[in-house]
């Protein structure tokens, strides 16, 4: 059989960087040709991939990127949203597989998250659909770690707070929330007055030369509860995505009512969410525990206790790898049929680069 010609396009960033290892890790790159493009290096030295064009292109050259049978990007938004749409006008239908938010919600596109909504995927390939697109990373980190209690279709609502690492931001804000604590180190003598340690931390912090490019405000020893723009309801734009993306995803009737308040955390990589989920009806803990730890091959159930917590629920305990931890599984005061947990997740790998990957080998070995 001919191998597909497969265009790879802002593999360079972060997501596209942990994309580009897990393919390799899999040896995704055997299944395909490969070429590389790129925005502003075009006649370099492509990434040493088997099968793969040993020079990168010009990723705005349309008719080079039609002769792809799929293409990947995860080059953002704005790119997308000039591309896409010159291609299809050239008559192009190829798959379009991309990490950006911008064609998410728009009903040609297909957002994948393939454990929990393949048959829905299956359904848009046959039906023709030919953009598939990564839900936000919180989402599909979240709905991994709860697919237990959605496929028993036992909840009626779910609160959620997002603590979300600064690497969601992109790698320029991990750099500055790395130079920040440098500065403090550098600059704030610790004195054996923890008060006058705290204030001089602070005082700097607060002060007009110190880096904060990213976030408005320093993210070294602070969280910052807004992520994205605001919106008419008072939702973060990140908060509305939430809603919006899951119950896209799902592939039931009646929609899963949710929204929460997303938390920068100063945490460098991995994104952690903590529930309030009301249930249909009681169900035991065992059970529940029974429906996550069972769902899929990459929830990590997490006893309720500091040692286990400590070991497996922290953003540091799951960063790199595809383990998404699920834990502090309580039952509340609320009521009976209103249970907490908390979970988290690397947001690069499952929140981003794993569903992309997955879905390329679906449409170049299936389709
Ligand atoms: N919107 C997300 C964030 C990006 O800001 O954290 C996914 O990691």
């Amino acid at each position: 059989m001919l191998k597909k010609q497969v265009g790879f396009i802002g593999w360079r960033g972060m997501v596209g960087s942990v994309l580009i290892q897990r393919m390799t890790q899999e040896q995704d790159f055997n299944r395909f040709n490969s070429v590389f493009f790129s925005t502003s290096q075009k006649g370099q030295i492509a990434p040493e991939v088997i099968n793969g064009n040993a020079i990168l292109q010009d990723a705005y050259d349309m008719k080079l990127l039609t002769e792809m049978n799929v293409l990947v990007t995860c080059q953002g938004s704005e790119y997308s949203q000039r591309v896409l749409p010159q291609l299809r006008k050239l008559g192009w239908k190829g798959f379009w597989i991309d990490a950006a938010s911008y064609y998410r919600m728009e009903q040609e596109s297909m957002i994948v998250l393939d454990p929990i909504n393949r048959k829905k995927i299956d359904a848009a390939l046959n039906s023709g659909i030919k953009n598939y697109i990564g839900s936000n990373c919180t989402v599909s980190l979240m709905m991994l770690a709860i697919q237990g209690l959605i496929n028993a279709d036992l909840i009626n609502w779910i609160s959620v707070m997002s603590y979300q690492a600064v690497s969601g931001a992109g790698a320029n804000a991990m750099q500055e929330l790395l130079q920040q604590t440098a500065i403090l180190d550098r600059d704030v003598v610790a004195t054996g007055d923890i008060l006058e340690t705290e204030k001089a931390i602070r005082l700097k912090s607060q002060s007009e030369a110190f880096p904060c490019m990213n976030f408005m405000t320093a993210m070294a020893f602070n969280v910052l509860p807004f992520i994205d723009t605001v919106l008419p309801n008072g939702q973060s734009k990140e908060e509305w995505k939430i809603q919006a993306e899951l119950n896209k995803i799902l592939t039931r009737a009646d929609l899963i009512a949710i929204d929460g308040i997303c938390v920068r955390v100063p945490v460098l990589r991995a994104h952690s969410q903590a529930l309030t989920i009301e249930l249909k009806k009681t169900v035991s803990l065992r059970e529940i525990e029974t429906l996550l730890s069972s769902a899929n091959p990459w929830v990590r159930f997490v006893e309720n206790t500091p040692q286990e917590t400590a070991k497996y629920l922290t953003p540091m305990a799951v960063t790199d790898t595809l383990n998404i931890s699920v834990g502090r599984v309580k039952r509340t005061n609320l009521s009976n049929r209103h249970i907490q947990l908390f979970t988290v997740g690397d947001q690069l790998l499952w929140g981003a680069a794993e569903p992309l990957r997955r879905m390329l080998n679906i449409c170049v070995m299936e389709q």
